[in-house]
């Protein structure tokens, strides 16, 4: 591993918004970071629902849904394979991160599963003071979601809901995107221009104005 190179072990669960794992992963290969990837059977099916991908359920090629240029740094596993490098504390491993995480996944990790190794990698996480980076989607949330979210969050994970913010105006699905990936980004101190950075308004803002920036002003 290079000196500016880092690693991440990211995990797509079975929740809505499998748009932001793609392109969370895009994101980190394209800065040159290296990716273990492994996914759960039911993001498979959202990946099919979702981003319309013809996807093997029975041997999933996840590598496929990067372009190649992107592969080099890329290590998929299968969800079985609690011997991948992601399983032990002793890889090099800097943050895991679930994006998007189900309600399903979240509970078992909450309550010290490993029984696959999206699991386990989040749980190995926690054991070694890791930054452990939850991107959980649902609506509404019940009292046991809440619950197991302040159980994990109290062990020391960070929660960021996929909620897009709307004061960047956002035009597209991909800006709305980009926001909530940028976010996850920031935690973890990864360099981004995914969105424009909020400034001090110097003026206030009007009905039918382009945008909520100052005209010419540009965001750090
Ligand atoms: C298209 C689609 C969208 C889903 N969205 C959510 C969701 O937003 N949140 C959630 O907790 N489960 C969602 N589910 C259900 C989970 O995929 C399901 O509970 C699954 O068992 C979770 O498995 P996993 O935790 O192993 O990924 C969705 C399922 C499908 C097919």
């Amino acid at each position: 591993m290079t000196r500016a190179e880092r690693a991440f072990a990211v995990g797509f669960c079975g929740g809505s918004g499998i748009a932001y794992g793609l392109r969370f992963v895009s994101v980190l290969l394209e800065a040159g970071h290296r990716v273990h990837l492994t996914a759960t059977n039911a993001s498979l099916r959202v990946i099919r629902h979702e981003a319309g991908i013809e996807i093997d359920l029975a041997k999933p090629d996840l590598a496929a849904l990067f372009p190649a240029a992107l592969r080099q740094k890329l290590a998929t596993h299968d969800l079985v394979a609690v011997e991948a490098a992601p399983s032990s504390g002793s890889a090099k491993i800097e943050a895991t991160v679930l994006i998007p995480c189900s309600m399903g996944t979240l509970a078992r990790i909450a309550h010290g599963f490993s029984s696959n190794l999206v699991e386990r990698m989040a749980d190995v996480a926690i054991k070694e003071g890791r930054p452990l980076l939850v991107v959980p989607r649902e609506t509404p949330l019940s009292v046991i979601h809440l619950e197991n979210m302040l159980k994990l969050a109290r062990a020391g994970a960070i929660l960021l809901p996929a909620m897009p913010g709307f004061y960047t105006r956002p035009e597209t699905v991909q800006e709305m995107v980009d926001f909530v990936v940028g976010k996850a980004l920031d935690r973890l101190g990864i360099e981004h221009a995914l969105f424009r950075r909020w400034s001090t308004p110097t003026v206030e803002p009007r009905v039918g104005s382009v945008s909520p920036w100052n005209e010419g002003e540009d965001c750090p």
